[in-house]
């Protein structure tokens, strides 16, 4: 049984991936995860202790990264700082966690010698014009717009400069936008289906033109197990499913599945620096390890998000007043 350290387990994709890797494989878990606002444990509630266990920490505690690192096999690092919004009001927690935890974590794989999978986003590359017909590629430059995205993008860049510098045996995925079960309340779907439970109107930024390249967490899930098994060492692997809709689209999908008109929504003050296009070309992952979604119809696998977080109100509910006072703060 291998011993797989998973970083930020307890947020969004990593609950998801500890789900997945639980029912996929026979690796033992640990989830380390500081319990930032975005973390919950009630995302990890019903996996058994004997296969998955919990730590409560810093990834930027390099006496504790140093002591798990050296018991795991593989290491996972999904923790960050994840929100555009958030990084844009105060930046200074997205330099520690994202560029110093990615540091800490480097010199602990590079003492124990263990493999080391890099979670990252599309968002590294900047944003495409809306005519654009082009998708980013691996070969795509770096050139990232805000806060949050700019410390991805440097973490990225740690990733490559250890392993050419110190060999370190690692991969790196950029993935797009994920939707799906455990998502936090402040991010787009879920605030939007929350909303509407709550009887309020959706909230547009701006026209809504700008467009996300839309996947199942599931699917991330599935892409990066693969790519922690048979990805090439040294390599990046870009993560998308042909999800590609404008932000308008979606809320007015999520209006009529939930039976309100689809015009029901506000529009409020525009992101500054709002990223206007993102669009990935996963061909060298389904080339090269034979990826395929499982859940390429985004309607239907919106559709079960609505009915999760229609269910699981317990599990949002707690968050929901300080996001939205959050968002009447910047007039969003
Ligand atoms: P999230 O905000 O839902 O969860 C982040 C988790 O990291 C939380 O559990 C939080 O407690 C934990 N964390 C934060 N700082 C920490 C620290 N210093 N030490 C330990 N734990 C810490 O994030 P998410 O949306 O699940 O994103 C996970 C990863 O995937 C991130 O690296 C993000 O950049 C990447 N990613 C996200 C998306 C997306 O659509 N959400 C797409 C591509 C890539
Ligand atoms: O592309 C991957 C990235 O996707 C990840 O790296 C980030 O961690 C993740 O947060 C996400 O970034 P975005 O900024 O694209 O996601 P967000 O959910 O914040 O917004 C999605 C789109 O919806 C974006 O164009 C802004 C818009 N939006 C967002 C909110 C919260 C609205 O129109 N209204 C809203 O209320």
């Amino acid at each position: 049984m291998a011993q797989l350290l998973v970083t930020g387990g307890a947020g969004f994709i990593g609950s998801n991936f500890v789900h997945y890797a639980h029912q996929h494989t026979d690796h033992y878990i640990t989830v380390l995860d500081k319990l930032t606002y975005a973390g919950n444990r009630e995302s990890l509630a019903g996996l058994p202790e004997d296969r998955v266990s919990f730590v409560h920490g810093d990834v930027a505690d390099a006496e504790l990264v140093d002591k798990l690192v050296a018991g795991a096999d593989s290491v996972v690092h999904y923790a960050a700082e994840t929100h555009n919004d958030n990084s844009l009001d105060d930046p200074e927690p997205f330099l520690r966690t994202n560029l110093i935890g990615t540091f800490t974590l480097l010199e602990a794989v590079r003492k124990y010698g263990v493999r080391y999978h890099h979670i990252s986003t599309d968002e590294v590359y900047g944003d495409l014009e809306l005519d654009d017909p082009g998708r980013f590629t691996e070969a795509s430059p770096y050139n990232p717009s805000s806060p949050y995205s700019s410390t991805k993008a440097g973490s990225d860049l740690l990733v490559r400069a250890w392993m050419r510098s110190y060999g370190v045996a690692a991969t790196i995925s950029n993935c797009s936008n994920n939707y799906g079960p455990y998502q936090h309340v402040e991010k787009f779907i879920p605030r939007q289906i929350t909303n509407v439970l709550r009887g309020a109107r959706p909230k547009l930024y701006g026209e809504g033109l700008n467009v996300r390249d839309w996947i199942h967490a599931d699917d991330h899930s599935s892409a990066v197990l693969m790519i922690l098994e048979n990805g090439r060492i040294g390599e990046t692997y870009l993560i998308g499913a042909n999800g590609e809709k404008d932000n308008r689209t979606v809320v007015e999908l999520i209006l009529t599945i939930m039976g309100q008109p689809a015009d029901a929504y506000d529009h409020v003050p525009d992101r500054t620096g709002h990223d206007l296009r993102y669009a990935i070309d996963a061909t060298k992952l389904r080339d090269e390890l034979g990826w395929r979604p499982r859940y390429p119809d985004f309607e239907q696998g919106l559709a079960a998000t609505i009915e999760w977080y229609r269910d699981n109100e317990s599990w949002w509910a707690p968050a929901k007043d300080a996001t939205e006072a959050f968002y009447a703060r910047l007039g969003q």
